[in-house]
């Protein structure tokens, strides 16, 4: 009797827990997905690390992969604000700058009409990091792109948790995870000429992130 009386429970359980899961999914999700109204200056500006990212395009997917790591610097001003992502190859480093501008806590990049890229920062818990979100339309891509940032090169598993999470409910598949141990590019070349893996053009850079 007893036996039934714990299979009952524990069905009862297993509904409860469902039912919860599943009111609760879509509560989630509504914190997840909400672009932040603001973003302090502090929080935006100076270098990143790419933590992690997904997108809704294959090939760019399969270019992420591609990267040993990747490094970004926001600046903001009233006059030019910028955003330059440093893409590590090996012993290269492909740097690309970009003006953006940026209101509130969106930005646009100024590149005519190669393509449309707006940029807008989620919520995330991590004390140090941006969960920046892409929306990309040219020629050659539709896409919605989710990036985890930090100042760190790797967060917590909590952290990463929260990040999957997010991509669940922007129907992303898995994230590209960094490497941590892979060396970073620096804001400026020290010595050897500029963009010597570089020279593509913006459209295609953007294309393959
Ligand atoms: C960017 O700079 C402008 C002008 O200084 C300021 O109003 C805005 O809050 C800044 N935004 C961020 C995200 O730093
Ligand atoms: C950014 O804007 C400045 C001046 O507004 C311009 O000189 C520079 O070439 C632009 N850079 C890029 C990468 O478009």
């Amino acid at each position: 009797m007893s036996k039934y009386r714990d299979m009952f429970a524990a069905c009862a359980v297993a509904i409860l827990c469902f039912v919860s899961a599943s009111h609760s999914a879509p509560l989630v999700c509504e914190k997840l997905v909400h672009p932040l109204d603001e973003l302090a200056a502090h929080h935006f500006e100076g270098r990143w690390a790419l933590v992690a990212g997904s997108l809704n395009h294959p090939p760019s997917m399969d270019a992420l992969r591609l990267r040993d790591s990747i490094t970004i610097y926001f600046s903001n001003s009233t006059e030019t604000s910028t955003y330059t992502q440093i893409n590590r190859f090996g012993d290269k480093c492909q740097r690309l700058p970009y003006n953006i501008s940026v209101e509130g806590s969106t930005f646009t990049f100024d590149v005519g009409n190669r393509f449309d890229l707006s940029g807008s920062f989620l919520y995330t818990s991590c004390p140090d990091c941006m969960v920046m979100r892409w929306i990309v339309k040219s020629r050659k891509r539709h896409s919605v792109d989710l990036y985890l940032l930090s100042r760190r090169r790797e967060v917590d598993q909590k952290e990463m948790e929260e990040f999957r999470a997010q991509l669940k409910c922007y129907q992303l598949p898995a994230p590209v995870v960094m490497d941590p141990t892979e060396e970073l590019c620096l804001e400026q070349p020290e010595s050897q000429p500029t963009a010597a893996a570089g020279g593509g053009e913006a459209e295609e850079t953007v294309d393959q992130k």
